[in-house]
């Protein structure tokens, strides 16, 4: 295990009606005057964003609204945030909904108390200051409720990039898994699709002897793979919801991740799709994840056949490691049919004649075209353009 800092000082709600303490978690960590940010609408038709408002009113909070954040949310109504906050003078940012909302009111958060463009951030420089952030999360998938991160589409190109800072950890992350049960089932697949990519980017390390964060990981998609069946039949299944959301966290919060290098290939890979296709990010992920797989399976065939025993049942082939470690990969492929993923290309909407243009994508940084993307083995531009032949 390598050597870490680890300080993840989020304060977590989880429960049945939490949504109510919302303002008294405002007041707490310093909020007095508040941005309520949220997407399309579904907080405001479920009476949620309601709720809240009143949990801030009975505490005396003023606040302001700013909704419409798309899922794979846009650089416009970050600066739309930012121009805001600075007019109305708010010192808190209340993101209500998914992974969207949240990363949106992280970038308005970064972006209200820099000088610059906010967008500078996620061209590689760390985030190290902002307003603070709290969540009452809708969704269980993208794990921006507990994590350092953000990832935000840039209009001008649509190149869809992350940005990462201590700064970005919400305050506190209010998680009632019934709120979940309004989902659709699509999406509801899609964040169990994310959850799991969460925990194989973390699993595919070059690092030895990461035994414990090896068994934390298995345990996690050993969860999700009794859970999430549960949730496709019967919406309604709170302690599913409550197992799968507090795994969406525990997935991406960084505890999995410690003391061992990552991976992250196929997340770069699906940014591009869901940058040009506007796909969900879950969606691409589950089309991206078997073919990253099975191309980097020989860098380490023992991992892949580890994983394969002991989170998908396969029995060892000793004699012959990567048979063990191939039908493992088709065991995740064949859970994310289960749960109604795509799986190819044409499923998801993405055309063979675009392959050139977006693996070239993942090799921009800024101004630069980078030779070489890096995560559990070394990837050319060539080795991308065959991960992207192999969705097809
Ligand atoms: O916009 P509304 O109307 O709220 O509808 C949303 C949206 O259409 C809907 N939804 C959410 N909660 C609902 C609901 N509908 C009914 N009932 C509910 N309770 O679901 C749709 C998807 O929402 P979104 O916020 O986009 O989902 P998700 O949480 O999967 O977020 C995806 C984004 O997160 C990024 C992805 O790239 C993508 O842009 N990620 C962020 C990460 C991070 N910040 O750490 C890491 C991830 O790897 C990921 O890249
Ligand atoms: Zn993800």
């Amino acid at each position: 295990m390598t050597n870490f800092d680890f300080y993840a000082p989020t304060y977590f709600a989880f429960g049945k009606d939490k949504e109510n303490e919302a303002g008294k978690l405002v007041k707490r960590f310093g909020g007095s005057k508040v941005l309520i940010h949220f997407g399309g609408g579904s907080v405001v038709r479920s009476g949620l964003l309601d709720r809240v408002k009143k949990s801030l009113e009975a505490e005396a909070i003023p606040y302001i609204e700013l909704g419409g954040v798309m899922p794979n949310p846009r650089s416009g109504l970050v600066y739309q945030g930012i121009d805001l906050c600075r007019k109305e003078g708010v010192d808190f940012i209340l993101a209500v909904g998914g992974g969207s909302t949240i990363d949106s009111s992280k970038a308005i958060a970064a972006g209200v108390v820099y000088d610059g463009d906010f967008w500078d951030f996620y061209l590689g420089k760390p985030v190290t200051k902002a307003l603070p952030i709290g969540t009452v999360l809708t969704i269980a998938a993208a794990g921006s409720e507990g994590s350092p991160d953000s990832v935000i589409t840039l209009e001008d190109g649509m190149l869809k990039r992350g940005a990462s800072g201590e700064a970005y950890r919400p305050k506190f992350s209010i998680l009632n898994p019934a709120l979940t049960q309004t989902l659709p089932p699509y999406q509801t697949a899609c964040g169990i699709t994310d959850i799991i990519c969460h925990l194989y980017e973390r699993y595919l390390t070059n690092t030895p002897d990461v035994e414990t964060t090896d068994r934390m990981i298995e345990g996690l998609i050993l969860a999700m793979i009794t859970e999430g069946p549960k949730v496709m039949k019967n919406p309604d299944d709170y302690e599913a919801r409550a197992n799968i959301m507090w795994a969406g966290m525990m997935a991406h919060n960084n505890s999995c991740g410690v003391g061992r290098s990552q991976d992250w290939t196929s997340h770069n890979l699906e940014h591009e799709l869901s940058a040009k296709y506007d796909c969900a990010h879950g969606a691409g992920l589950a089309v991206a994840m078997p073919a990253v797989f099975k191309y980097t399976m020989k860098h380490d065939v023992n991992r892949f056949a580890k994983i394969a025993v002991r989170v998908w049942g396969c029995q060892m082939d000793f004699e012959n490691p990567e048979t063990t470690a191939l039908q493992g990969i088709e065991r995740l492929k064949q859970f994310l049919i289960s749960i109604g993923m795509p799986v190819t290309f044409a499923q998801l909407g993405a055309k063979a004649e675009d392959i050139p243009e977006l693996a070239h994508k993942v090799l921009v940084h800024g101004d630069e075209v980078n030779d070489t993307l890096w995560g559990f083995t070394q990837m050319s531009k060539d080795d991308i353009v065959k991960i992207y032949e192999l969705m097809l």
